[in-house]
């Protein structure tokens, strides 16, 4: 077993589209544990250190703008290879592409729109959570 923790954030369209709940039960289902969680609506700044590995990328702009639009909810998930069972989860990153079953598969059909993130390696959950948390907000339980 190795438990391990992932960044999550559902996406301004998804929470615009009432998905929340679906979203996050899907999590549950897959028995992944919610260690921390909030809804915010992140800062410019915020969104450009979260995409800085795409700061060079000509869509990088307009994901900054599309992420600070409307509230995200922001997690914190931990279980057995928590990253790789959450990426799996998730799908591909283009909506059109990712398979049904998973959550872009089933909700998005967009590059950008693609209803959620999640942290693609160890690393980047270590950079990426600690934009939106304290350490003292993940709760041992
Ligand atoms: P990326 O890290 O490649 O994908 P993922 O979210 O699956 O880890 O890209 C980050 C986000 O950038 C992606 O969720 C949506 C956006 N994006 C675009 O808007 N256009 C693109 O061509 C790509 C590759 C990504």
């Amino acid at each position: 077993m190795a438990i391990e923790r992932t960044f999550v954030m559902i996406k301004p369209d998804a929470v615009e589209r009432k998905l929340i709940g679906e979203i996050i039960s899907r999590f549950e289902r897959k028995n992944l544990k919610i260690v921390a969680m909030k809804l915010i609506k992140m800062t410019k700044e915020q969104a450009k250190e979260l995409y800085i590995p795409h700061k060079d990328k000509p869509f990088y702009n307009d994901l900054v703008n599309f992420a600070t639009r409307g509230p995200v909810v922001v997690m914190v998930l931990e279980g057995d290879s928590a990253v790789e069972v959450v990426r799996t989860l998730i799908g591909s990153t283009d909506g059109r592409k990712a398979l049904p079953g998973t959550i872009r598969g089933d909700f998005a059909l967009d590059i950008q729109e693609n209803v959620i993130h999640a942290s693609d390696s160890k690393e980047s959950y270590e950079r990426e959570h600690k934009i939106f948390f304290l350490e003292s907000e993940l709760l041992k339980y």
